[in-house]
């Protein structure tokens, strides 16, 4: 390692220990090997001309894995905040296929067709950046397969450091039989150029009682029973009055509010997780407001799957892009049988809304 590289990589382990400290986290061993390779990543990239050059060969890829609230996204969120330069991209899996269905759309505008528009997509995407992150990968049907196996060639040929989390280990992606054998080839090449580590720990940070310094604005939220009673003292949170429902713009539409105020939007579950809504509306949502409130919340074990998939990815949508989320209404967690695999498909759900639970309780 020449000098430039170990001051990189003593910079990058200080700063995500600093950050460590400053939330009041103690890292788990898990975590500490993360920080360990994170923090050569990073003085491989110095080594190869930061991120303002490019240089061959790049650094190896890196893919960190393990089940829900280890973790991992904080890890590689404060290692992205933490690189100097401005060629570097952080992508969620939810603005991933926002933008790349956004651009196939675009292309279809200007008669382009098929391969080429999602290749020019993701050329869009990827730019000139030499490292992204991409959080929370994952894959679940057919369409993601192609759109991922093309963006993972597009960034292994231009030779862009990819870093990605995700709930599985790469030969666990697209769990879905009639699907699986699509991904192969993808899994093969991610076994092939990343180098995978574990971030499996024993402890779901989400169930711990809050950090003792600063807070999420996600787990400001709460899960409520009542909105009149419970809302009480929750500044700017009132229950709407009848000539507060309003039109608010979504993604290419307007969805029906039952209120909005400068930062809140307030919505009935039956228009935005039972209605057809999908990930971009959220986004565009979120995007506008700090605080979303969801009112009718059934236990999820009465709505219909659909109804079901959409309030995961409202929540997940909610967390990554740290909005307060009020729930009112149902357990939405109450009467899953253990067995059914519904829970298990609402892992990454139940996780996130243990931060939430976690917050009514210092209430
Ligand atoms: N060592 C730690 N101690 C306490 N809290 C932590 C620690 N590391 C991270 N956290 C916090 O725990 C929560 C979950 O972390 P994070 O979102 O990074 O998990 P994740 O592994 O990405 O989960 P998922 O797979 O569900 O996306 C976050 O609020 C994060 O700030
Ligand atoms: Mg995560």
């Amino acid at each position: 390692m020449n000098h430039t590289m170990r001051e990189q990589y003593e910079a990058m382990r200080r700063h995500l220990q600093q950050a460590a400290d400053q939330w009041g986290f103690v890292l788990s061993p898990e975590q500490d090997r993360a920080v360990e390779r994170l923090s050569l990543l990073a003085a491989e990239l110095a080594g190869t001309g930061g991120l303002f050059r490019r240089t061959h060969p790049s650094p190896r890829n890196l893919y960190l894995w393990g089940p829900v609230g280890r973790g991992k996204s904080w890890l590689v969120d404060t290692f992205f905040d933490g690189l100097p330069g401005g060629r570097k991209r952080r992508l969620h899996f939810h603005d991933f296929f926002r933008a790349l269905h956004e651009g196939v759309a675009q292309a279809g505008r200007d008669r382009e067709g098929g391969h080429r528009a999602v290749d020019r997509a993701v050329d869009e995407l990827v730019g000139d950046c030499r490292l992204l992150v991409f959080d929370e990968f994952h894959a679940h049907d057919a369409g993601d397969a192609m759109l991922v196996a093309r963006l993972f060639r597009t960034l292994l040929d231009r030779h862009v450091t990819l870093v990605t989390t995700s709930n599985y280990p790469p030969a666990g992606l697209m769990p879905d039989p009639l699907y699986h054998h699509l991904f192969e080839p993808t899994i093969q090449r991610i076994e092939e150029r990343m180098d995978i580590l574990d971030v499996s720990g024993p402890t779901d940070f989400r169930r711990l009682p809050p950090p003792a310094h600063g807070s999420r604005r996600f787990a400001e939220g709460a899960c409520l029973t009542d909105a009149g009673d419970a809302l009480r003292g929750e500044p700017g949170v009132e229950a709407p009055r009848p000539g507060e429902a309003v039109l608010v713009p979504a993604h290419h539409r307007a969805l029906p509010a039952r209120a909005a105020r400068a930062d809140l939007v307030w919505f009935g579950f039956d228009v935005l997780c039972e209605g057809t809504t999908a990930v971009p509306d959220y986004l565009a949502l979120v995007e506008r407001f700090g605080t979303l409130v969801l009112d009718g919340v059934p236990p999820l074990a009465s709505c219909t799957p659909d109804g079901r998939r959409r309030f995961a990815d409202l929540v997940d949508v909610c967390c990554d892009r740290d909005t307060r989320l009020f729930l009112i209404g149902a357990d939405p967690l109450a009467g899953l049988p253990e067995d059914s695999g519904l829970l298990r498909d609402l892992d990454r759900t139940a996780s996130r809304l243990a931060m939430l639970r976690r917050a009514d309780l210092a209430r």
